[in-house]
């Protein structure tokens, strides 16, 4: 870097000199965080409503996941999976408890990508190849995880990628019931699509895909990567429809701001790996387990789920009625602000310089996902910091 000795860079420019730029540069850097607040480098802060998108269920720095991780740093590090430890197994007792089928078996992971890379793996080892996912999905940027997400844009520059994948409209139920066969491996579907500008499907959808997966043979996966962990006021974001998916996806939210990811068969026909036929080095890293672990204890006895579905009503109420907001969608704390404009970026970029943080899945939606306990305070600021910068984003 070629500068001289008086000049001292910024982060930004340190960002550029040494990081690939597949994420751009970010305009800010942050130091610090407790709860939904976070603080940058020049001291300001910001009210933290996108929660490292939909990641960090406890907010930063939680007392119960810093307690959780300190002792379990200090007892034991990482271990491979080649020995058992208690974090682990503890954890995927929990999610097993909370998918509510004794049959359910875990393999942890590190990410959203790598969780539907061991479906895909799962859907294959049913002895059928081919996939039906939905138009507009996510599922990650791996190659497998690519071949099933519904997005020309991020899939062009990769091909050939998996083929046997069909795309079909999401929430289109026709096109399941015609698409859907007994060569059909697995359906893969987002309760809520959350990249794709959080779009939720109409009721029964769900439901109605189950049936025809029962009718055909056919594995059905959930992706709650980004709906679950309580982020929708449910565990996973597919129990109002009254289902249990084949296969369940997790990340994001699950590590309570740790790398972890889980990919969770459930039922005795959903076929399940034999020793040597899947792996990966950091799976059910015990510190991260210990996070979740300490996560998911608080969720519970705190019933924070139940104030997940309140803060959906307040935050729908009072945002929805915003000159300029179209409607507030989705549910629980992962709702996307449609606006009557395509200045979601605007908006975005608008909001930090106003001190909050949101993001723009597309055009015109505004994507938030704050921690699952954020207070009806930080609410309320948020609301007036998004009034004024939607307001300043239209006259600008
Ligand atoms: C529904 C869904 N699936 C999968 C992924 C990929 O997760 P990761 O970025 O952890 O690989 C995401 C990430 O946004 C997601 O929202």
């Amino acid at each position: 870097m070629k500068k001289s000795l008086n000049q001292i860079p910024t982060t930004q420019e340190r960002w550029k000199e040494v990081l690939q730029q597949n994420y751009g540069t970010p305009s800010i850097t942050l130091v610090k965080g407790k709860g939904v607040e976070v603080w940058d480098e020049s001291g300001k802060k910001y009210l933290d409503f996108l929660g490292g998108i939909a990641t960090n269920i406890l907010g930063h720095a939680h007392p119960a996941i810093v307690k959780a991780v300190s002792a379990q740093v200090r007892e034991l590090s990482h271990v491979s999976n080649l020995y058992a430890h208690l974090p682990g197994v503890e954890l995927a007792e929990r999610l097993q408890d909370l998918v509510g089928d004794p049959t359910a078996r875990v393999f942890f992971c590190n990410s959203g990508a790598e969780a539907n890379e061991a479906a895909i793996k799962i859907a294959r080892l049913s002895g059928r190849k081919n996939i039906i996912s939905t138009t507009g999905s996510f599922h990650g940027r791996t190659m497998g995880a690519l071949s099933i997400t519904g997005q020309e844009a991020k899939r062009a520059p990769f091909y050939p990628l998996l083929s046997d994948v069909k795309f079909l409209p999401y929430g289109d139920l026709a096109a399941m019931i015609k698409h859907v066969n007994r060569k059909t491996a697995m359906v893969i579907v987002e309760p809520i699509q959350g990249e794709n500008g959080v779009v939720t499907p109409q009721t029964g959808y769900l439901a109605a895909i189950r049936e025809l997966c029962d009718d055909y043979g056919v594995l059905f996966a959930i992706d709650a990567v980004q709906t679950g962990m309580g982020r929708t006021g449910q565990w996973f974001g597919y129990e109002q429809e009254n289902i249990q998916p084949d296969i369940i996806t997790l990340a994001k939210g699950l590590g309570g701001g740790l790398p972890l990811g889980a990919m969770i068969t459930v039922g005795k026909k959903t076929p399940a790996f034999k020793p040597g036929e899947h792996g990966t080095t950091f799976g059910a890293n015990p510190i991260a387990c210990a996070a979740a672990n300490a996560a998911i204890d608080y969720l519970v006895t705190k019933n924070v789920l139940a104030s997940v579905t309140k803060a959906e009503i307040y935050l729908k109420k009072n945002l929805s009625s915003l000159p300029g907001v179209v409607e507030v969608r989705g549910r629980g704390l992962l709702l996307g602000i449609v606006l009557d404009e395509q200045i979601a970026e605007k908006v975005a970029t608008q909001a930090v310089k106003n001190g909050i943080l949101v993001n723009s899945p597309n055009k015109n939606v505004i994507r938030i996902a704050p921690a699952l306990n954020v207070t009806a305070l930080q609410m309320q600021i948020f609301i007036r910091q998004f009034k004024k910068t939607l307001k300043e984003a239209q006259n600008d």
